[in-house]
């Protein structure tokens, strides 16, 4: 039976390879992005590569984009077994910068939007007794770090809600995934941020890492709950399981100022 993967936010980086890397792993693609006019580099790759991928427009923020984008999927392929929670931004600023409607803007994205998703594939996926949903976090959905607190939070969100989810799904056959890339080094911005954080610049991982992260977790037998991509990210992660609270604050105060 031909099985059917969803990503959204599939215009560039992790999306892109993300889409394409399902694709190559035999999945009928629904690669789907706001803008469907930045989906030619997609649609040249699948052509040439006779890959399975279709580009729709999905506006994450918009419900009646995502209701009529799941429907239409559903319609074609009366299934879904694999959804890739992955379209999302960075808002800089600090706490006071930050207005309380852009706080609701990020959120909006990166985590209203993925609840909204996941109401809309989640009678399926459990009606089908299978299916995978893969959250892309980050490594600061478990770490607080300066300049961008309305992203960092969403992250957080997203993390307790994965976690959460997994209980209510695991009983209908369905997993849920966390995806904790470190710094992606194709970014610019990232790089000029956080070129004061040493080791990050100099340990960011290609995105492709990021899809193959992916292909590799929805393969596995039996998932685990999360996935952390990038020596940067296990490095961090690692330093805050092994340190106090007070001992891991000033450990990143060093990598920060
Ligand atoms: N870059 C990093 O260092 C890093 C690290 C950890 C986690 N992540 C996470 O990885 C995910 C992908 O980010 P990326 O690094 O690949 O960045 P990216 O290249 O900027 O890709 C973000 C994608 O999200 C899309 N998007 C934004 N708002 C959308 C909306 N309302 N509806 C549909 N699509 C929307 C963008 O579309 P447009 O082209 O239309 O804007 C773009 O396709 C994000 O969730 C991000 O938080 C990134």
């Amino acid at each position: 039976m031909e099985k059917v993967a969803v990503v959204t936010g599939t215009s560039s980086g992790i999306g892109f390879e993300t889409a394409l890397a399902l694709a190559r792993e035999g999945y009928y693609t629904y690669a789907t992005m706001r803008d469907i006019t930045k989906g030619d580099k997609l649609k040249e790759l699948a052509s040439k590569e006779n890959l399975k991928i279709d580009v729709l427009e999905l506006d994450v923020d918009n419900e009646n984009s995502a209701k009529t984008a799941i429907k239409h999927i559903f319609d074609q392929k009366q299934r879904i077994d694999v959804l890739v929670n992955n379209a999302g931004w960075v808002l800089w600023g600090c706490v006071e910068d930050v207005s309380v409607n852009e706080f609701k803007t990020q959120f909006e994205t990166n985590f209203f939007s993925i609840i909204r998703l996941i109401q809309e594939v989640g009678p399926t996926m459990r009606n089908q007794g299978s299916g995978t949903i893969v959250n892309i976090s980050s490594v600061v959905g478990r770490i607080g770090f300066p300049a961008s607190p309305a992203y960092i939070s969403s992250k957080f969100a997203l993390e307790g809600l994965s976690e959460s989810l997994r209980f209510e799904f695991a009983p209908f056959g369905v997993d849920v995934i966390i995806i904790e890339p470190g710094v992606i080094k194709y970014k610019d911005i990232t790089t000029k941020v956080v070129s004061g954080v040493k080791m990050m610049t100099e340990m960011g991982t290609p995105p492709k890492e990021v899809a193959n992260t992916i292909v590799k977790a929805i393969k596995d037998e039996k998932p685990l709950p999360r996935y952390i991509v990038g020596n940067d990210a296990a490095m961090f992660l690692e330093a805050k399981k092994n340190k106090t609270d007070i001992e891991f604050e000033n450990y990143l105060k060093k990598e920060l100022y």
